[in-house]
């Protein structure tokens, strides 16, 4: 079956009960044992499983075309499991460019936990090639990253991981399963924030990791969840399979706004750089065509004249709101590097926009009378 069709209905069966087509939401925190002490249901406890987490968990491991998902209660929680399954003193290489949670994570948690930890320019497989060691178990992948919307080969690093002995993980949040599937390219794990894109509407926190195969990586991830406790509630869990239902047809759209966005960009006068794998001019243009079905939704430009100006145009924006994050159906605008603080690697001049589903011609047009001034 095609995308469209599975993100319909994987996970989704009518309630044996009830007939209901939409499920039920299941909050209890135990269920019943039988006289003889089994579980004839198959849950016992909420940390351990509840129908809601198990539907989205099904759902996930479908569309990613994985053995297995593991759910949890944000994407950094989803992050935090990869890292804890691996044992201290384990050696990861991750992207210079990673999303700063990810790259605080492994400095300032993983480092003194005994995690050694290379950051590797993942747009250049010599690079990532030099950034492996004997003891490297994971290599990190994001793509495309934040907020230069840089393209990582999947299957180039793969290729680079698998003589290694090395696992990779690849951040799937940005391109979401519809865009990208790593699992198909080598990548032996794929971590979402269901918060983006998945749940689609900029009111649920969530994490998923699903991996290609089933075996004592994924066994130790879910000892991480159901001992840790960092679960999504049943009704985040529903939200997101609710989400997940018109995924495919958000992505197009979010996809052609920021194509028309990105190209208004590139010809502005007022506009010193757009980062768009969309665009022809891009450095992430081929492998986009090679490696996503589309270039996504975020776009990302550099105006002249550094923070100040950068501010400027965001103060003037009336559609685009000032908020961070990204995947809901509004367009949001950022300027990371404030956001990002000390050692950030982003530009003072770049202002990073989630492209929502608004008409793009009032997309443009409020970008147009900003950058006017
Ligand atoms: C690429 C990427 N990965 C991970 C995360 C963290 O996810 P969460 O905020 O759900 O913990 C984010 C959040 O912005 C993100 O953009």
């Amino acid at each position: 079956m095609r995308f469209e069709t599975l993100a319909v209905h994987a996970g989704v069966t009518p309630d044996p009960v009830t007939g209901a087509l939409g499920p039920a939401i299941q909050p209890s925190t135990t269920f019943q044992r039988s006289p003889d002490g089994s579980f004839p249901s198959g849950y016992e406890y909420i940390r351990d499983g509840n129908p809601n987490r198990k539907a989205l968990e099904e759902a996930m491991a479908v569309l990613e075309g994985g053995a297995s998902a593991v759910a949890f209660a944000s994407g950094m929680a989803a992050t935090m499991a990869v890292l804890q399954a691996l044992a201290s003193g384990d050696h990861v290489v991750a992207p210079l460019d990673a999303y700063y949670g990810t790259a605080k994570l492994l400095r300032e948690h993983f480092g003194p936990w005994g995690l050694e930890v290379s950051f590797a320019d993942m747009t250049s497989l010599s690079a990532v090639q030099a950034a492996v060691r004997p003891d490297t178990r994971l290599i990190w992948t994001e793509t495309p990253s934040n907020p230069t919307i840089a393209l990582t080969d999947l299957a180039g690093v793969a290729a680079i991981a698998k003589p290694a002995g090395a696992l990779v993980a690849c951040d799937n949040t940005w391109a979401t399963p519809f865009l990208q599937r790593p699992l198909a390219l080598g990548v032996d794990i794929v971590m979402h924030s269901t918060t983006k894109y998945l749940s689609g509407h900029c009111d649920v926190m969530g994490g998923v990791v699903v991996t290609r195969e089933a075996g004592a990586f994924v066994e130790r991830l879910r000892a991480v969840q159901v001992h840790g406790g960092a679960v999504p509630s049943p009704f985040d869990s529903w939200l997101v399979l609710r989400g997940i239902r018109t995924l495919p047809w958000r992505m197009r759209a979010h996809c052609t706004n920021a194509a028309a966005v990105a190209s208004f960009l590139w010809e502005h006068p007022r506009v010193e750089r757009v980062h768009y794998p969309g665009l022809r001019g891009d450095p992430g243009y081929s492998l986009a065509s090679k490696q996503m079905s589309a270039p996504g939704g975020m776009v990302s430009f550099v105006v002249p004249g550094g923070r100040a100006q950068a501010f400027a145009v965001a103060a003037r924006l009336r559609l685009f709101t000032r908020a961070t994050s990204l995947g809901g159906p509004e367009s949001l605008v950022e300027h990371r590097a404030s956001v990002e603080g000390a050692g950030t690697r982003a530009p003072e001049g770049l202002l990073r926009l989630s492209i929502g589903l608004e008409h793009p011609e009032d997309l443009i047009a409020d970008l147009d009378q900003a950058l006017k001034g």
